[in-house]
C-alpha cells in the first residue's frame, strides 16, 4: 500500500468507528414490530376496508428521545408492496431508511423488512405514514413524536402531560377505488368527513385542573388545510415541525396537509368538559370534527355552541404564518441557541422556482411541478446510482424554473452540490392552497407573498428569525420564498403534501451529492437494501 493509500485506509476506519460510535454505541434503541393489514373500519359509520398497523387505526405511536435509534420491522399483510415514511424524520447520512420509491424498494406483499432509523439531533412532533399507492387513504399513519433528553433545557415548563391529535380528512370511498379514479384521468373527490385520532367526534383527553398540558397535533390528511381550537381555552403555540418558536398566544391555528406542531393550555376554566374542535379551511362550508377536553371528574357534558373558527379567509392564514418566528435564544435538539446558526448571512448557491402545474398526459389528468410529471420508475434512482445503472433517470428532466410548453412527463431528478445553499419559490397559480414537503431537511420559511414572485420580493424576506420546519403551505395566486442548507447527502423527495397531486405526479428528487465515498457524510448502503426493477440481479 502507497502512502495515500494507507492514509485512506486510516481514515476509512476512523471513520468507521465514529459512524458506529454515533449510531450504536451511546443511543439507546426502541424496538417496534408492526404487522400491517387489512381490516374494517368504521371512522364515519360507513364500513370500509381500512389498513391497520398491529390491528390499530391509526397506528401506534412512537416515543422516543432525540438520538435514539428506533428499529421498526414492518409485516405487509396487504396483497399489494408497501412502504411506510417518517414525514419530518431527517435520516441524516441514512436516504437508504427515507421509505420512499425513489430510496426503496416496497415490500413485497407477505414478506418483511426493517427500517433502522436514527432521531439524530432531532426533537418534536412529526408523523408516519404509507407512501405507496393510495394506501395512506385507508390508514396506516401514526405519531412520531421526539423527546428532549434529560440534559436539555426546552424553553417552556415541562407540562403536567401530553395529548397527541392526529387530525386529517376522510374519505369513504375505497383507496383502490380511489386509486383506479385517478388513473383513470379523473380527479380527487372531496373529502366525506374529518377525524381527530380515527373518530369524528369520540375522543376525550382528561387533564387535572390549574395543570398545563402540551398539545401536539399533525394534520394527517391528504388535501386539507384544518382549523384546530379549544372552547374557552387559548393555545400557546411552542414548537413547529421541531422548532421552538416565539410563545404567542393564539385562539385557533392553521395546520396544512403535512404539517404538524404543538401548543400548551392550561386548564384554568371551570371543571367540566370542553369542546375541540378542528375545521376545513378555505372554503364557506366547513366541515368539522370534535373531540373533548375533559377536567379530571366533570360530569358535566359540554355544550354549544362551538366556538367558531375562520372558514375562507386566505389573509387570516397567512398573517398568521407570519406570527410563526424562530426562537432565536432558545435550545433545540442540543443545549446550542437555535439562533446561533445565523442562515440570513449565507450565500445563496442555487435558486429553483417550482410552479404546481395541472395538464394532461396522454388524455389524462396529471399535476406537475414545471410542467414536468414525476414517474417513479421501477428501480428506485437511489439503487440506479448506487449500481450506476443507466437508462433510470436523468439529469436533463428537472426545470429550475417554470418552462412554457405542454406538460410532460418524466423522472425529475435535480443536481445539487453538498452544502449548496438553496433558495426554492413555490409558485401557486391555481386558486387552492398548496402545501410542500422536503424530506431530509428543515427549511427556512422566508416569505409569503402574493401574485407572482421575482428578485426584487428578495428585500421582504425575513433573515433572521424565521421558523425552520418541513412542509410549507402556499396559499392560492401566492408564492412561498424558503432557504435550505442541503447538508444530507442523499436522494430526497421534495413533494406536494396533497397526495393525490403527489401520486399523479406533483413531486422531484434532489440529488444531494458529492462524489466522494465517505461514511462521515453517508452510511454504506444497509445490508437488508431490497432489490427490485433494474437492480434486482445485483
Ligand atoms: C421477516 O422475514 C424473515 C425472512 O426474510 C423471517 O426470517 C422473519 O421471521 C420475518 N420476521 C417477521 C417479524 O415476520
Ligand atoms: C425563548 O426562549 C427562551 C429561552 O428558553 C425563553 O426563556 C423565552 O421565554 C422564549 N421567548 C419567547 C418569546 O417565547
Ligand atoms: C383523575 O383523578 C383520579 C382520582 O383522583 C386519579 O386517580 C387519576 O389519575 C386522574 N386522572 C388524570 C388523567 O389526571
Ligand atoms: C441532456 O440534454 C442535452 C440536450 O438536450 C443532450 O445533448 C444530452 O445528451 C442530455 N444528457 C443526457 C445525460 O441525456
Ligand atoms: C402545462 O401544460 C398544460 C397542458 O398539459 C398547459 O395547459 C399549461 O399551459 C402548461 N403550463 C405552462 C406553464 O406552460
Ligand atoms: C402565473 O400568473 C401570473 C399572474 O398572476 C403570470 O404573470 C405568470 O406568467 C403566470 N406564470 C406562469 C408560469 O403561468
Amino acid at each position: 500500500m502507497g502512502r495515500v493509500a494507507v492514509l485512506h485506509f486510516l481514515l476509512g476506519i476512523l471513520a468507521l468507528s465514529s459512524i458506529f460510535e454515533v449510531l450504536h454505541a451511546e443511543s439507546p434503541y426502541r424496538y417496534y414490530d408492526w404487522e400491517v393489514t387489512y381490516g374494517t373500519i368504521s371512522p364515519l359509520g360507513v364500513p370500509q376496508r381500512g389498513i391497520l398497523i398491529n390491528g390499530q387505526f391509526p397506528g401506534p405511536a412512537v416515543e422516543c428521545d432525540t438520538n435514539d435509534n428506533v428499529i421498526i420491522t414492518i409485516k405487509n399483510s396487504l396483497d399489494e408492496p408497501f412502504l411506510m415514511t417518517w414525514n419530518g424524520i431527517w435520516q441524516r447520512k441514512m436516504s437508504w431508511q427515507d421509505g420512499v420509491l425513489g430510496t426503496n424498494c416496497p415490500i413485497p406483499p407477505h414478506s418483511n423488512w426493517t427500517f433502522k432509523m436514527q432521531a439524530k439531533d432531532q426533537i418534536g412532533t412529526y408523523m408516519y405514514f404509507p407512501s405507496t399507492s393510495l394506501h395512506r387513504l385507508a390508514g396506516g399513519f401514526g405519531a412520531f413524536n421526539i423527546h428532549k433528553r434529560s440534559v436539555i433545557a426546552l424553553p417552556y415548563f415541562e407540562p403536567a402531560g401530553e395529548f397527541t391529535l392526529l387530525v386529517g380528512d376522510w374519505h369513504n370511498t375505497d383507496h383502490k377505488e380511489l386509486q383506479q379514479m385517478l388513473d383513470s384521468g379523473s380527479d380527487m373527490p372531496m373529502p366525506d368527513g374529518l377525524l381527530i385520532n380515527g373518530d369524528p367526534s369520540n375522543s376525550v383527553f382528561t387533564g387535572e385542573a390549574e395543570k398545563t398540558y402540551l398539545f401536539r397535533v399533525a394534520n394527517v390528511g391528504t388535501m386539507t388545510t384544518i382549523n384546530i381550537r379549544i372552547q374557552g381555552h387559548m393555545m400557546k403555540l411552542v414548537e413547529v415541525e421541531g422548532s421552538h418558536v416565539l410563545q404567542e398566544i393564539y385562539e385557533s391555528l392553521d395546520v396544512h396537509p403535512g404539517q404538524s406542531l404543538a401548543f400548551l393550555v392550561t386548564l384554568h376554566g371551570s371543571a367540566k368538559d370542553y369542546y375541540i374542535v378542528a375545521s376545513t379551511r378555505f372554503a364557506r362550508t366547513a366541515i368539522e370534527a370534535t373531540a373533548i377536553l375533559r377536567y379530571n371528574g366533570s360530569n358535566v357534558d359540554a355544550s354549544h355552541p362551538l366556538p367558531v373558527g375562520p372558514t375562507y379567509q386566505v389573509h387570516w392564514s397567512m398573517k398568521q404564518a407570519r406570527t410563526f418566528r424562530w426562537n432565536l435564544t432558545a435550545n433545540a435538539a442540543r443545549p446550542n441557541p437555535q439562533g446561533s446558526y445565523r442562515y440570513g448571512g449565507i450565500q445563496i448557491t442555487r435558486t429553483l422556482v417550482l410552479e404546481n402545474t395541472v395538464g394532461e398526459v396522454d388524455g389524462k389528468l396529471r399535476y406537475g411541478v414545471n410542467n414536468v410529471s414525476y414517474n417513479n420508475p421501477d428501480t428506485p434512482i437511489k439503487l440506479a446510482d448506487y449500481y450506476n445503472i443507466p437508462g433510470v433517470y436523468n439529469l436533463n428532466t428537472s426545470r429550475d424554473k417554470p418552462t412554457p410548453g405542454p406538460m410532460v412527463s418524466g423522472t425529475a431528478v435535480y443536481d445539487i452540490a453538498l452544502h449548496d445553499f438553496a433558495e426554492i419559490i413555490f409558485q401557486n397559480n391555481e386558486t387552492t392552497t398548496q402545501s410542500w414537503h422536503l424530506d431530509g431537511h428543515n427549511f427556512f420559511v422566508v416569505a409569503f407573498g402574493a401574485n407572482q414572485w421575482s428578485p426584487e420580493m428578495r428585500i421582504k424576506y425575513n433573515m433572521v428569525d424565521a421558523v425552520w420546519r418541513n412542509t410549507v403551505q402556499v396559499y392560492r395566486n401566492s408564492w412561498t420564498a424558503i432557504l435550505v442548507s442541503l447538508d444530507n447527502k442523499g436522494m430526497w423527495n421534495l413533494r406536494s403534501a396533497i397526495w393525490h397531486r403527489q401520486y399523479l405526479g406533483q413531486q422531484v428528487y434532489l440529488r444531494v451529492w458529492n462524489d466522494e465515498t465517505s461514511l462521515f457524510t453517508e452510511s454504506e448502503i444497509p445490508p437488508n437494501a431490497l432489490k427490485c426493477g433494474k437492480a434486482a440481479k445485483f
